[in-house]
């Protein structure tokens, strides 16, 4: 016979426990009639049970004993929203063990440890649902999954993390520097005290390790991910990309190429007229390219309690309706195939490269020729200032080059008596 009550334990009340909390006591009737059944929270696991919360809750919910949740044969559903990788994991593999459907929004372990996790939920024909780890409140996940299934994918780019969105914003908006935005950022809370995870790139990293594992059918390590944040962005570089018609985004990348994955984040010049470069503040956007749809893009916020727990909400409500109606287990990990992740050097694409260089004549020429002598065509040139009538700033886009020619051009470049210093270089995505 059906299940008439679903009951759910959850692991964390911070951000995002609470966001999911208020999601499904606010929507308790629609969520019910959709599942055909009532969903019940049992309990709440957290560290620091004495903590006041921002949501309101049921005597009895909250426990400072996971074993609580664990050890409750009533649980069906166990939404794990503390994050890391330990004891997140040592807690979700415990519940498969005990039969419990899994939702997590976790996308560090989801990265790191995901497939293991799903083979083993997918044995025990349990669900294991993870819609809020990639881009919070967007349903891509159940998108890629569902919605595009029947596509060969062949691109999948994001913007896909709000903190460093937000801080590009501020500079291209109001001239800000690297520094002053992430400032702003963290006293708006947008961003962490140690914000290296955003900054540096290692959170969207996990997130197109999530997307592209699930696009390309293959399981991709964030260690094979090449990722680079955008500190070293200049207010500077900003507006000469302005000038050339581009946006910088921190984008990340997964493309499927021949058989083989190309998966990377870092900072982007993307042209204006690409939809991901109007994406500003902490919005975050997905685009997907498949082989029957064409593109689709996906915008939404991709952080906070109310977006995530949206997410994570629906996750539980689907669970829920599977657990009704018999029918869970059925959506498995679907990295079938063992597909390499290509080396950067390997990569293929345009670059901006900003140096300053002595103001003499014929250095422009010099510096062609060893671009030349490695293969790199340049597409244009532009002198940007002469400060002290002594070097000039010199900004250059290529045509498309081989990464590793780029780098041991420059390598030879920065080492000419005419260069002052090679300043930056940002990869341009058309
Ligand atoms: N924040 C976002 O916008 C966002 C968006 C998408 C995905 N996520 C992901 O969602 C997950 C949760 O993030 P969050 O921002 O909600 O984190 P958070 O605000 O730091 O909350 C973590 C919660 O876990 C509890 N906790 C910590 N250690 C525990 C333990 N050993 N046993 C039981 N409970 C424990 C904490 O308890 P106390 O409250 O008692 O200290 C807290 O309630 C992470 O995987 C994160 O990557 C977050």
């Amino acid at each position: 016979m059906a299940k008439e009550v679903i009951r759910v334990g959850i692991l964390g009340l911070g951000t995002v426990g609470s966001g999911t909390v208020q999601t499904l006591q606010e929507n308790k009737k629609d969520i019910e009639q959709k599942i055909g059944a009532r969903l019940e929270i049992k309990k709440i696991a957290v560290a620091h049970p004495d903590k006041k919360r921002p949501v309101p809750l049921e005597p009895g919910w909250i426990t400072g004993d996971v074993n609580e949740v664990m050890d409750d044969p009533e649980i069906d559903i166990v939404a794990e929203l503390i994050g890391g990788v330990e004891p997140a994991r040592s807690y979700i593999d415990r519940a498969l063990d005990s039969g419990k459907h899994i939702v997590t929004a976790n996308k560090e372990l989801l990265a790191k440890g995901g497939h293991e996790l799903l083979t083993k939920a997918a044995t025990h024909r349990l669900d294991f649902y993870f819609e809020g780890s990639v881009a919070g409140g967007i349903p891509i996940v159940q998108a890629m999954k569902i919605g595009l299934a029947a596509n060969h994918i062949e691109r999948v780019v994001g913007i896909v993390n709000g903190t460093t969105n937000y801080i590009l914003t501020q500079m291209a908006q109001e001239g800000k520097d690297f520094a002053e935005a992430l400032a702003e950022a963290q006293a708006k809370g947008y961003a962490e005290a140690d914000p290296t995870n955003d900054v540096e790139g290692y959170d969207a990293a996990y997130k197109i390790a999530i997307l592209a594992s699930i696009a390309f059918m293959s399981r991709v390590d964030p260690e094979d991910i090449h990722a680079e944040g955008i500190a070293r962005i200049t207010a500077g570089d900003i507006r000469y990309a302005r000038e050339l018609g581009y946006a910088i985004k921190l984008l990340a990348i997964g493309r499927q190429e021949n058989g083989s994955i190309q998966a990377r984040v870092h900072p982007a010049l993307l042209p204006f007229a690409h939809p991901l470069a109007s994406v500003n503040d902490v919005f975050n956007a997905v685009f997907v390219r498949g082989s029957s749809v064409g593109e689709v893009m996906f915008f939404g916020r991709g952080a906070g309690a109310l977006p995530t727990g949206s997410a994570v909400a629906a996750d539980i409500l689907e669970v829920a309706r599977n657990i009704r109606f018999g029918s869970a287990g059925r959506i498995a990990c679907t990295c079938f195939e063992n597909k390499s992740v290509i080396p950067m050097d390997t990569i293929e694409t345009k670059y901006y490269i900003r140096m300053k260089v002595s103001d003499k004549p014929k250095v422009l020429a010099t510096i062609a020729g060893v671009f030349g002598e490695f293969g790199v065509s340049v597409e244009s040139v532009v002198q940007k200032a002469v400060p002290t009538g002594e070097s000039a700033e010199i900004v250059w886009v290529t045509h498309q080059a081989l990464e590793k020619n780029v780098r041991e051009a420059l390598e030879v470049i920065a080492r000419l008596p005419v260069v002052a210093e090679v300043s930056n270089w940002i990869r341009v995505e058309e």
